[in-house]
């Protein structure tokens, strides 16, 4: 079950009103800085131009659908997950750092906009969604084990 935060909702759907045209780019330059602090993934991305902007789209959308309490969240969380094993091996520490990414790029972006309050509202439904792909990379590790 995926509690709804309305207020966090609502603080997040105004930062992408605001970042707007803002937004043209973000998925290039997030993807440039994260190979850049992990240079050891580089490989894993065949098609980068194709994959970068869908997981920036869907990383949002996971985290918007999260503050709506949207049931599809879970699934959808469990497939990117299960996806992501077919390109490498990904620790939640990656996930984690690829959200504050996210993050930091829209509020950058984003300049004299940006309200102070809707990092917090961004960042609350980033540690729910870190939780939950915690617990997704749990359960593939257990099941690796009993294969
Ligand atoms: C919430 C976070 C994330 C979401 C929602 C997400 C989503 C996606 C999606 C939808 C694709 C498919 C793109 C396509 O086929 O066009 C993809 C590809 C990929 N993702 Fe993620 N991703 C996330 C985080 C990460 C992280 C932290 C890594 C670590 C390096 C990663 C590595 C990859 C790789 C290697 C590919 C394959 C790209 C390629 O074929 O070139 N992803 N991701």
């Amino acid at each position: 079950m995926i509690a709804p935060t309305p207020g966090d909702l609502a603080a997040m759907e105004a930062s992408l009103i605001m970042l707007g045209e803002g937004y043209r780019g973000m998925a290039a330059e997030l993807f440039a800085t994260f190979i850049a602090a992990h240079p050891h993934h580089a490989a894993a991305f065949m098609n980068p131009e194709a994959a970068q902007e869908r997981m920036t789209r869907e990383t949002l959308e996971a985290m918007l659908g999260l503050a709506a309490g949207e049931a599809w969240v879970a699934p959808a969380v469990t497939n990117f997950v299960d996806l992501h094993r077919n390109y490498g091996t990904f620790s939640g520490h990656d996930y984690e750092t690829w959200l504050a990414l996210v993050i930091a790029a829209m509020e950058q972006r984003a300049g004299k906009v940006w309200l102070g309050e809707w990092r917090g509202a961004w960042e609350r439904q980033a540690a729910r969604l870190t939780r939950l792909v915690a617990e997704e990379l749990a359960h593939e590790w257990a099941h690796k084990s009993s294969v």
